[in-house]
């Protein structure tokens, strides 16, 4: 029986022709009174996926979105066909000028995001997270973040030293991005370039979810009331009880956040758009991009000498290594996961990504056995000067080198709960709809491009509420 049938089923037959006539009137009215070119604008989607150069660039259909003069690229035709999902995606600024113009900014009030640790997804997450939150404070100064160094020889030591931005990433493109797109915020390399804080600086520290009226709910919910952030941390800021001045350019107030803010924010509440682009303020450092991007095109050229066609493989991250937590998948959870996509999508060669070699060759046997797919390390693929670059770095950045070839896989697969490979499914999934993109289906197969095994059962034991709180 169809829906209209059900639906009139339940009508008395003399009162459907009234409304019915209604019902018409307002779809016409509707229809001839909104103005052709915004409803043209909204189904046009070659403008919305940005694939057509009779329209500008990735200009939004918003008032309050000017078209991208794209801060970093001048190049502005080539925005047309921009990949969000590649590694060195250029950055696309207008969503992140449209919640800056939208601030209320502080002279004075200035954000010290400077205890990032763990792995990329983490360290990414605590330096946006604290910067979004910046933003909305109206802190009009931003010390440059810092990176927390893991210890080598203890790997959930993750407090051992501070290392620069670019031990990660690219420091001229993060500041390209604010300079373009967030001219309200004065970036200092130090604390001590603030002007008036003086030799004994006092910084004060917040836990932004504890201003967030959050009677009765569970402590792990992200941060829901982030729209009175500002109202909340400015009562909290110039409360008497603190006995310190407004802030103002004479008497800078220096915020830090406790450890631990991260997956807080929503990032739905600013938008598609900015969820999809703010990410890009973080771009790999060149030395990384280039490392990873000669490792992939060797991996493409390992695949077609192996005769596979177009060179496509499989990425796999293998998260086993001392630092894991115990309710984790296990080694044999996830190799069984990762052999089943292997043989279901038929790939002969894979590229896996962990961090402990003994895993990777046992891996590699069990992929030979059950799969007859040919695995490999990034160890396998770079050689002379490049190897000798690799092995120069860090646990944690050769990892970044493993992201960049992940990124470049056919079809990747991943465990939850880890970050790292919640951002690559996320950032992956960048690909399939341009600034307008839906969110990735939490826990499927839903883009053709990733899957995570883990546990989907509960939101918060499990991790899930990672994937609402991060920007790929
Ligand atoms: C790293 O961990 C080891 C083993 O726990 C410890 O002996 C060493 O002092 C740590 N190094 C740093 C720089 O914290
Ligand atoms: C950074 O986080 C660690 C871990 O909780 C904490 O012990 C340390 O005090 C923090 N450092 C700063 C400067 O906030």
């Amino acid at each position: 029986m169809g829906i209209g049938r059900q639906l009139v089923g339940f009508m008395p037959r003399r009162n459907i022709f009234l409304p019915t006539i209604c019902i018409v009137l307002l779809i016409a009215a509707w229809t001839f009174r909104a103005p052709s070119s915004s409803v043209d604008r909204w189904l046009d989607t070659s403008a919305i996926r940005g694939t057509t150069s009779a329209t500008p660039p990735l200009t939004p259909p918003f008032p309050h979105g000017p078209p991208s003069q794209s801060s970093q690229s001048s190049q502005s035709s080539h925005d047309n066909d921009v990949d969000l999902s590649a590694p060195d995606a250029p950055f696309v600024g207008w969503p992140l000028r449209r919640v800056c113009d939208e601030a209320s900014w502080v002279h004075g009030l200035v954000y010290i995001c400077d205890n990032n640790s763990g792995g990329i997804g983490n360290i990414r997450n605590y330096i946006q997270t604290c910067i979004r939150y910046g933003i909305e404070a109206g802190a009009t100064g931003l010390v440059l973040p810092r990176i927390r160094e893991r210890n080598e020889t203890d790997l959930s030591d993750l407090f051992a030293d501070y290392l620069p931005f670019n031990y990660m990433f690219d420091e001229k493109h993060f500041r390209n991005a604010f300079a373009a797109n967030c001219p309200q915020i004065t970036l200092y390399d130090d604390i001590k370039d603030i002007p008036g804080v003086g030799g004994d600086p006092y910084i004060e520290y917040v836990t932004p979810k504890k201003l967030g009226d959050r009677d009765g709910c569970d402590w792990k919910d992200q941060n829901r009331h982030t729209d009175r952030f500002n109202d909340q941390f400015h009562k909290w800021l110039n409360d008497p009880k603190r006995g310190r001045p407004s802030p103002s350019a004479n008497h800078p107030r220096l915020i830090r956040f406790e450890w631990g803010v991260l997956w807080d924010w929503l990032i739905y509440r600013d938008g598609p758009e900015f969820a999809n682009t703010f990410g890009g303020i973080l771009k790999f450092n060149d030395q990384l991009l280039r490392l990873g991007k000669t490792a992939l095109k060797n991996m493409h050229a390992y695949a077609l000498a192996n005769g596979v066609e177009n060179g496509k493989f499989l990425g796999v991250h293998l998260r086993t290594e001392s630092d894991a937590l115990g309710f984790w998948p296990t080694y044999n959870t996830q190799t069984e996961a990762y052999l089943k996509q292997a043989t279901k999508r038929g790939f002969e060669v894979a590229y896996i990504a962990t961090g402990d070699p003994l895993e990777a060759q046992n891996f590699a046997g069990a992929a030979i056995e059950m799969a007859r797919m040919r695995v490999v390390t990034k160890t396998d693929l770079l050689k002379g000067k490049d190897l000798e670059e690799l092995e120069s770095l860090s646990w944690d950045q050769q990892g970044l080198v493993d992201f960049i070839v992940l990124l470049g896989s056919d079809f990747f697969v991943g465990a939850m709960p880890s970050s790292f490979s919640v951002y690559m499914a996320m950032k992956r999934h960048l690909k399939t709809g341009g600034l307008y993109t839906r969110p990735y289906k939490v826990g499927t197969e839903g883009d053709g491009l990733s899957y995570l095994v883990g546990n989907y059962k509960k939101y918060w034991e499990g991790w899930l509420f990672m994937w609402d709180g991060m920007w790929p």
